[in-house]
């Protein structure tokens, strides 16, 4: 299938599934800004609770933050963001489009290089168009009242990083985990929601002694690549980026970019940065505040340095789309052929891991015994309910919410119990049938033994 053919489609299904929907859309939307629905919502909400669990419940040396959007404007004025968060910006003389100097579209064919793409215009000289949302705080609206939204999470991390220590009695190294909005305003936002004004990221400022800086840097690319395996995204498909002298952040002595093969090209996806002390120092002169770290072992200070893995939740929501996005030719029931679209998430992220449903509505005790198996793994897990159509078409719909298990209960359910059919209190021998997303497999399973055979499954 053609790339741009495919992104569409994935486009097509988040809407139509509920995953991704445009912002203020019965107004026309709002460039840059997403909304998540009821699938995309728990999609999301599983990937942040992977990755907060990954560096904070099953590590000793990570603890969480969770800060503010607003800050004092001198944060952003000590980070640099004030003066130098910017990207630079071209226009067109005749059509005033706008475009990020480095990423304008190719011209067409017939244009003057370097011309407008969209109307083949003059093009003014790159200036600088800096990206902080600004606000006020409170009712005045002066110079003195103004900061921004923040940019990014990292610089609360910083700034909070002696409270932190202090409560958290942790030894170098150890990491602060955050996840939170952040917004830019990006001049282009594009493809789907990949490059948006408001965005989330989950970042670790993860704190050291300056010799174990750039051996962490690769302890924590292998650690994060391990994880987006885990989420389902294959490390084949990621490509790291080994970032040049002269093209890093200048306080940066190592970085790499990990990039995804998205269908419109292999794209960041997260960055792993070497900051040195950069920020803590900047920090420190500003507020004229210590910000340094006593080593009990040396007995002396220092301002610690930091390695960051600063990924974004809504690109890795986008990844794990288009890698769980798939179509598969199958047979119905009556043997026509026909396109099978599938979510193939791994079962942990998943926003939905069970389907349940009678094979027919117009069957009470079929609807009974449905509902009861519902309410026995509702407590356990997601599960969605339905009982309306054919059983293949159900079938077809949670094949497209990425739904990994779908359950039946089916005229064979009773077979085997003492009272079939008239008894549909949960009895020891009643089965129904377990299809698996994937294989499309199907088997029979007790429901006394469901629970034990998909939560592990589901970890
Ligand atoms: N604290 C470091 C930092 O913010 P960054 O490379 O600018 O570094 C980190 O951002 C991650 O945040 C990116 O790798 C990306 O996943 C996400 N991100 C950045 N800008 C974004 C945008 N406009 N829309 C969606 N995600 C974005």
């Amino acid at each position: 299938m053609a790339e741009p053919q495919l992104m569409e489609k994935i486009v097509a299904l988040c809407k139509r599934r509920g995953f991704v929907f445009q912002s203020s859309e019965i107004y026309g939307g709002l460039n840059g800004v997403w909304d998540y629905g009821p699938l995309g919502a728990a999609l999301k909400r599983n990937i942040k609770d992977h990755w907060w669990k990954a560096q904070t419940q099953l590590r000793d040396d990570i603890v969480g933050l969770d800060g503010a959007i607003l800050a004092n404007r001198a944060v952003w004025q000590a980070s640099g963001h004030e003066k130098e968060f910017s990207d630079d910006l071209v226009d067109c003389k005749g059509c005033q489009s706008r475009f990020r100097a480095d990423q304008i579209p190719p011209n067409k064919p017939g244009q003057k290089p370097g011309s407008c793409p969209e109307c083949g215009g003059e093009l003014t000289a790159p200036r600088k168009f800096n990206l902080l949302f600004q606000t006020y705080v409170g009712p005045v609206q002066d110079e003195k009242s103004i900061t921004y939204l923040r940019p990014e999470t990292a610089q609360v991390i910083f700034v909070q990083f002696k409270n932190v220590l202090e409560v958290a009695r942790k030894k170098l190294p150890f990491g602060i985990a955050q996840i939170g909005k952040a917004f830019r305003n990006e001049i282009n936002p594009r493809n789907f929601t990949f490059r948006s004004r408001e965005f989330e990221q989950m970042e670790i400022e993860y704190f050291c002694k300056p010799e174990q800086g750039m051996a962490l840097v690769d302890q924590w690319l292998e650690d994060r690549l391990k994880w987006y395996e885990a989420i389902g995204i294959p490390r084949a498909k990621i490509h790291v980026k080994d970032i040049a002298d002269g093209e890093r952040a200048f306080y940066s002595k190592k970085t790499y970019d990990l990039e995804y093969e998205f269908p419109f090209g292999i794209q960041e996806l997260e960055g792993i940065a070497y900051r040195t002390d950069y920020d803590l120092t900047q920090h420190q002169n500003a507020s004229g505040k210590s910000l340094e770290y006593f080593d009990e072992e040396t007995k002396t200070s220092f301002i610690p340095h930091v390695v960051e893995p600063s990924a974004g939740v809504d690109r890795t929501v986008l990844a794990v789309l288009c890698q769980a996005y798939d179509e598969e030719k199958t047979t119905d029931e009556k043997g026509a052929e026909e396109v099978r679209v599938v979510l193939r998430f791994a079962p942990c992220i998943a926003p939905v891991k069970v389907g349940v449903f009678p094979l027919l509505k117009n069957k009470e005790h079929l609807v009974a015994k449905a509902k009861e198996v519902a309410d026995l793994l509702r407590p356990h897990m997601a599960i969605a309910y339905d009982e309306a159509g054919a059983i293949g078409r159900r079938y077809r719909r949670i094949d497209e919410a990425g739904v990994p298990f779908g359950i039946t209960v089916d005229f064979e359910t009773f077979e085997g119990t003492k009272e079939a059919f008239g008894n549909i209190a949960a009895g020891e021998k009643e089965t129904v049938t377990l299809r698996h997303r994937d294989s499309m497999k199907q088997e029979r399973v007790r429901i006394s033994e469901l629970l034990g055979l998909i939560l592990p499954q589901l970890s």
